[in-house]
């Protein structure tokens, strides 16, 4: 199977820095994109760097806002051949240090989880039709194996991808693939200051795309294809390991 990447719409959230905007780098100039950001100022940057793009300003921790945003979508284009689940925070704080924030549980879960479930209800109409479509999830191999750190978020990765198992049984009759992607460590402002070794968005962008283009269900990228296949021979080992993540 494959699925191109050309003249296609494209609707991707977080497309202001990091995973996303190495994404819409490479997207912008074949296809019909429609990035969502939470900052003004950040996407009139990218509509000057990538002219051809349409922006949508939305805070996707406002649950509110995601139906009259996906209305948006829709008046623009009411066939969108790809969603792209990407925008994402991570809270590092451990719920036992004493300037945790009781308030950041719901924000992530808003952003993280419950936001990627809503567009998916919301833009489904719109991704039905005759021709191949596609939602895909950005994920992370902490959905597989937690750190100690950023409990909330390593949940919200594990929701997202029992939530997107059990969404491509439902479409499995239709025309859209539901894939996602499960990333190891990339240099991006989510991971300013921590681990080594990382991956470049942009090659990380790469290897997103081509897993899109070759349909790859669960997209094991880099060390996270290691870390599935430890887990699976010997839990114990990949648990210790990700524990200090
Ligand atoms: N970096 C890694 O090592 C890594 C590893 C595994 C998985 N991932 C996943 O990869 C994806 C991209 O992460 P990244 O590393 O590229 O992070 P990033 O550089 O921090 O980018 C996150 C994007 O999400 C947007 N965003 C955050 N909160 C939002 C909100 N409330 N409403 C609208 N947009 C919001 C951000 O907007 P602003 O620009 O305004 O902040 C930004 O565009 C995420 O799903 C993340 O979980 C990353």
């Amino acid at each position: 199977m494959a699925f191109s990447l050309r003249h296609k719409t494209i609707v991707l959230t977080g497309g202001t820095s990091g995973i996303g905007k190495a994404l819409a780098a490479r997207l912008h100039s074949n296809n019909q994109l429609f990035i969502i950001g939470r900052s003004a100022s950040k996407l009139k940057a990218l509509k000057q760097e990538f002219p051809g793009i349409t922006v949508f300003e939305a805070d996707l921790s406002d649950t509110e806002s995601l139906a009259p945003l996906a209305e948006q979508l829709v008046r623009q284009s009411p066939h969108i051949d790809l969603l792209i689940n990407n925008a994402a925070v991570q809270y590092t704080p451990q719920f036992t240090d004493k300037d945790f924030r009781v308030e950041t549980i719901a924000d992530e879960t808003a952003v993280n989880f419950t936001s990627p479930c809503m567009l998916v209800a919301l833009l489904l109409p719109a991704l039905v039709k005759d021709a191949p479509s596609a939602i895909l999830s950005i994920n992370s191999g902490l959905a597989l194996v937690p750190k100690r750190t950023s409990a909330v978020y390593c949940a919200t990765k594990g929701g997202l991808n029992i939530f997107t198992q059990a969404l491509r049984h439902q479409l499995a009759d239709t025309n859209i693939c539901v894939l996602q992607a499960f990333m190891p460590l990339v240099d991006t402002t989510m991971t300013e200051g921590r681990g080594t070794a990382k991956l470049t968005p942009t090659v990380a962008a790469e290897r997103i795309l081509r897993g899109i283009e070759q349909e790859v269900p669960d997209n094991d990228i880099g060390k996270v294809k290691f870390l599935r296949f430890l887990n699976r021979i010997w839990p114990r080992a990949a648990t210790h390991i990700m524990k200090k993540a």
